[in-house]
Formats: structure tokens, sequence, C-alpha cells
């Protein structure tokens, strides 16, 4: 069966575009049977910062995933950390990494470019192995579990080809080993626009969070920027946030419905009211259980601890035989 496999960095608050354009099709992707799926939050790569950021960050991202419907008996759904043979892994994948690719690493380069834009600066002012090494660590991540699928944003596509060139390397120093592996990036994801009609980005400030509570959701759809025609006119659903939004929740009856009524000439107002009632349908169940889940930490952690004994019942084997490999091997034998 083919491994599918992504990790979750726990870094910042997530929003309804996170929630239309990644989570959802994750999670229903994650319930295809012809694929093995592993979900994991990916803290070591989120280290580094303020600690109780990342660990709050964690248990919010895992909570999400959960609340959102993932289901952790069908999936292999873990914490990074507590698969401590990754980190064996990325050691190991080090001595066949060349110091070369690691040069050409998209985040690396930025942060190098920014120095040397900034006039008396070192160019290697605060950049962190950590930041030189990650595309290692997440090499590491995706070998161990032979994953053949792994599907993320286009800004991740040069990391996991960059996993691919380190296990074909080791491949062919150390003998067959890795799978190599194929970044899936969503090309038909939903691109939201936010409250003032472009994309929806935290950088942009002009986000929905998914777990708005339902009077600061209403107060946030009620600011979505519209045109000033008034109700009774016909209006265009090209170019329309509102529009767009609704599309991303409802079903294709729904939309062909509020299609309709654009026409019609509803109005802005009765437009951002019915929108509201379509999102928080949606959303206040699962509202409902991430504040459970919040409320109730242990349990979330009980599902990553279980994910990780899943997970390393993989990791410690493949660890075993890939040490062998390399020559890390018991004189007792
Ligand atoms: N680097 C990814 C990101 O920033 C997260 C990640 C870590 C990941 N390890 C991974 C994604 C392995 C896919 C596979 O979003």
């Amino acid at each position: 069966m083919e491994v599918v496999l992504t990790g979750i960095k726990p870094t910042g608050t997530l929003h309804i575009g996170n929630y239309v354009g990644a989570i959802k099709p994750a999670v229903g992707a994650s319930t295809n049977p012809n694929a093995h799926s592993y979900f994991f939050m990916a803290d070591y790569h989120a280290i580094g910062g303020d600690a109780d950021t990342v660990a709050r960050t964690t248990l919010e991202i895992a909570a999400a995933w959960l609340a959102v419907g993932l289901n952790p008996d069908k999936v292999v759904f873990y914490r990074q950390s507590d698969v401590p043979e990754i980190l064996e892994l990325t050691w190991i994948l080090h001595t066949v990494t060349g110091k070369g690719l690691m040069n050409r690493a998209h985040a690396y380069k930025a942060a190098v470019a920014e120095n040397e834009a900034t006039p008396g600066r070192d160019p290697d002012q605060a950049v962190m192995m950590n930041l030189y090494s990650y595309p290692i660590l997440m090499s590491a991540d995706i070998l161990m579990f032979k994953a053949a699928k792994v599907p993320v944003g286009r800004d991740q596509k040069q990391h996991v080809e960059m996993a691919r060139d380190i296990a074909q390397r080791f491949n062919h120093n150390f003998g067959e080993t890795f799978v190599l592996p194929e970044a899936v990036i969503g090309e038909n994801v939903a691109l939201l626009p936010g409250l003032d009609g472009r994309k929806m980005s935290k950088s942009y400030g002009n986000v929905i969070p998914l777990f708005a509570s339902e009077k600061e959701l209403r107060k946030l759809i009620m600011k979505i920027k519209t045109n000033s025609l008034e109700p009774g006119l016909p209006k265009d659903t090209a170019d329309s946030a509102l529009f767009d939004i609704y599309r991303a929740f409802a079903s294709d009856a729904e939309t062909a419905d509020v299609r309709k009524r654009y026409a019609a000439g509803i109005g802005w107002g009765e437009m951002k009211q019915l929108l509201f009632e379509r999102i928080n349908l949606e959303l206040a169940p699962t509202r409902a259980e991430y504040e459970r889940l919040i409320a109730n930490p242990r349990e979330v952690e009980q599902h990553l601890k279980r994910g990780a004994e899943k997970a390393r019942a993989v990791s410690r084997p493949f660890l075993a035989e890939i040490r062998e490999r390399v020559g890390i091997r018991s004189f007792a034998r």
C-alpha cells in the first residue's frame, strides 16, 4: 500500500483559508482505503523561538486536526518529537547530503539574501544551523516511513526533491533502502480571499480565524469588502469575496442558488448574514469539539502517544537496518 505522509509545522493560528485549502482536503484524502496515511506535528521543525508558544501551538494544531475529523485510528497521527529515531536518521542522512545541495535551499538562501541586502551585516547573521539543515530533518521525516507521496504547499516542493536526492545517494552508497518520495502539490486547492479581497493570509492581516467565536465570526464577516451597489440591483459573482468564500463552504446546489440571488439583486447585508450562517453551520460543531479538546489536553496527548507507538513500530526496526548498513553494528554477532 502506498504511503502518503505530511507534516504540519505548528506555528501560528489557523484560518478558514487553511481549512478549505489544506486541512479539509487532507482529512478527506486520509479516508482513501488505498493509502496508508501519516500525519504529524513537526515540532522539531518549530523549536528555536519562544518555548511556550511552540508547546501551545502544537496542542492547538493537533486539536484542530482531530476536531476537523482526522480519525487517529485510520491514520498514523503523531508528534515528531515522540519518534526519536527520526533524529538519529537525520544525523545519518547528513553523511550523504552535500553542503552544496543545502546551499541551494530557498529558505536558507532568502535569509542570507536579506542579510546581504542590509549594509554592514554579516551574510550569516542570525542564521542558525537548524535553518541550514532543515531539509535534512524533513528528509528523515519522509524517508523513515517510506513515503511515496508527500502532499505539501508549493513552498515545500524543493525540500521533497532534496529528500529524493538524499535517498538516491544513500541507496547508491549503501544499497536499496529508501523509497524515493514525490511531492504532491494541490493544484486546485481553493485560494480563499480575505476580508479585503486579497488572498487570505496572516501577513496581510485579513484572516478569519478557524476557531473564532460565533460573535467574532459574525463581526469579521460583516467587515468583508464589497462594492457599493444597493439592494435590488443585480450583482456580479466574479470579483466578490463574499461569493468566493460562500462557494468554498457550500454545495454546488447552494452555490447555484446564491448565484441566482446575486442576479436578482440580493443586498450585501443579507448576503453577509447568509454567509455567516453557512460557515457557522459547518464550523459550530468543529469549534465545540476543538474547545473540548483544548480543555482536555491529556486526551489529545493520548492520541499522539498512540500514534507515536504505531510510528515507532515502523521506525525502530527500520533504523536498526539502516544502522547495520552504515556500519553501526553489534560486535557480538
Ligand atoms: N516543512 C513543512 C512546512 O513548513 C513541514 C514538514 C516537516 C513536512 N516535515 C515534513 C511536510 C515532511 C511534509 C513532509 O510546512
